[in-house]
């Protein structure tokens, strides 16, 4: 039986890669650990770990993924360049099961203005770097950068290269977004057709979002033969983004008529995931986002509210719990015990040892004590707090006095590497006073771009969720978010938090020329 015949579908997820390397994205190791354990346990087949040879610290996220990770198969991508094979080999070494992902374009358009090098020079480049990775491992994956704009004859010859110099999965992105999901479909099934053995591997999409086909085109490719799709939780991505891997997972599964498909994920851990790469990234998922937006389950139509409540089919394709939203999410109050809150943690997918889980209740008690209800998301934002509490940066208080008379002042407290240090600021209201006592305190070049608020969940009494993001003056982006009862403590949460990944950033980065 030749591969495409098979009906398992791999899922590769390039949150990690793909996802963290568009502006705003970048997350620190221990957050990497964190969503590519979320992966590993949600079943995903590969996770694309990062790209080793870009820098120090994602060589050491990729090695420190492949050493932690139980199931997933841990990649690293690399450019056609001996240095980026040998140092991708490297880092996936303590990986049970190992890949390195290895690219070129191929497209008239890349060879000629940005390689500048002929057809020929560029299957001569697959022959080296395909046959080089395949000395490290038998897991190699080749990429035709730009596929989708590439002459096809010439996109066979090269493929049928990878292949030859022992490639074992082909991908053929779709790098610009410029495919439909009938010309994609045809390149599959082409390949498939000209490429000798392209039968006897693993056809590969990657598709990003520029016209908002990525999810069609992916399906589209796998009903043409193609068995593997890369995508990222949330669809976060160059540009526009990447396929998201909860859309592709949820319609395999939700229409199986048209897919018959096997895809080995267990989709309840979705919302868990969508959720923790949000709160990481800062990159708030829209509310109608398909699967994973606030709005995805919820019916405010009287008629659909009327049927729902008759037959959850009438206007539901999916249930909530299969993505892992519970029914009913108003979870607890000030009357909870600690059993109720374990249970709780659980619920939610998460595992604390009792140190954490004391410490997280008595935040919780505090939360109760000011908030009646506490939701799902409330919980969720208090157990991402108590995993902050290993950062540099710490706020110990803050006051502040406003109103319609300035200036308006900060008094702040932040504890910096075991340090106390305060300051007393004033401002053009309460967020710049806070604002500019943060930049007094600890002296930062970046500068803030962003800054919103939203709230956690409904009612009067719901906490604040402050995303902002800076921007340092090579332009890098750092997003940060903090959750409070109080906008302004979520305010200076926020900042703290992009402070410490900032700071983090340039502590582990000595990028390689
Ligand atoms: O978009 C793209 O072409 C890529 C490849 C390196 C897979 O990200």
């Amino acid at each position: 039986m030749t591969v495409f015949m098979t009906h398992k579908i791999v899922i590769f997820d390039t949150t990690l890669r793909d996802g963290e390397q568009s502006p705003g994205m970048s997350m620190n190791l221990e957050e990497k650990l964190l969503v590519a354990e979320t992966l590993d346990a949600m079943g995903v087949d590969v996770i694309e770990a990062g790209f080793a040879q870009a820098s120090d610290g994602d060589f050491e996220a990729v090695r420190a993924i492949a050493g932690r990770i139980k199931n997933s198969v841990v990649c690293s991508l690399a450019r056609a360049k001996s240095g980026d094979i040998e140092r991708a080999a490297e880092a996936i070494k303590p990986a049970k099961q190992g890949r390195i992902h290895t690219f070129m374009s191929t497209s008239e358009i890349h060879l000629t203005h940005q390689y500048r090098i002929d057809q020929n020079a560029c299957l001569e480049m697959i022959k080296d770097s395909v046959t080089l990775a395949r000395k490290f491992t038998d897991n190699v994956e080749w990429s035709a950068m730009d596929a989708t704009r590439t002459e096809k004859s010439f996109l066979a010859c090269a493929v049928e290269m990878a292949i030859k110099c022992g490639a074992t999965t082909i991908n053929l992105p779709d790098t610009v977004g410029y495919a439909t999901p009938d010309d994609y479909g045809q390149l599959i099934k082409y390949i498939i057709e000209n490429a000798k053995g392209a039968d006897k591997i693993i056809l590969s999409t990657h598709c990003q979002n520029d016209l908002g086909l990525a999810t069609a085109n992916s399906l589209a490719a796998i009903r043409n033969g193609a068995r593997q799709i890369e995508c990222t939780i949330n669809g976060i991505g160059e540009r526009a983004g990447n396929t998201a891997l909860e859309e592709v997972v949820m319609a395999i599964k939700t229409r199986a008529d048209m897919y018959p498909y096997k895809v080995d994920i267990d989709t309840t851990h979705i919302m868990r995931a969508s959720r923790l790469v949000q709160n990481i990234t800062g990159a708030l998922v829209q509310v109608n986002k398909a699967i994973v937006g606030a709005n995805a389950f919820a019916h405010e139509s009287g008629i659909h509210q009327d049927g729902v409540l008759k037959h959850a089919g009438t206007y539901e394709i999916m249930t909530p719990e299969s993505v892992g939203l519970l029914k009913s999410n108003l979870v607890m109050g000030k009357h909870s015990g600690r059993h109720a809150f374990k249970d709780k943690i659980k619920q939610l997918g998460f595992e604390l040892g009792d140190n954490a889980l004391e410490d997280a209740f008595t935040r919780f008690k505090l939360l109760a004590d000011k908030k009646k209800d506490i939701y799902d998301e409330d919980i969720v934002a208090l157990l991402d707090s108590e995993s902050r509490r290993e950062d540099a940066i710490q706020l110990e208080s803050l006051h502040i006095t406003c109103g319609t008379v300035g200036p308006q002042t900060a008094m702040l407290a932040l504890r910096v590497g075991g340090e106390i240090r305060r300051a007393t600021v004033e401002g053009n209201g309460p967020v710049d006073a806070t604002y500019n006592a943060i930049c007094a305190l600890v002296p930062h070049v970046a500068s803030l771009k962003l800054y919103q608020v939203s709230a956690i969940t409904q009612g009067m009494d719901a906490q604040a969720e402050v995303t902002i993001r800076l921007e340092t003056p090579e332009g890098r982006i750092i997003n940060g978010n903090g959750a409070n009862i109080d906008t302004l403590v979520a305010s200076a949460l926020a900042y703290i938090n992009a402070l410490c990944k900032l700071q983090s950033l340039q502590a582990r980065e000595t990028l390689v020329p």
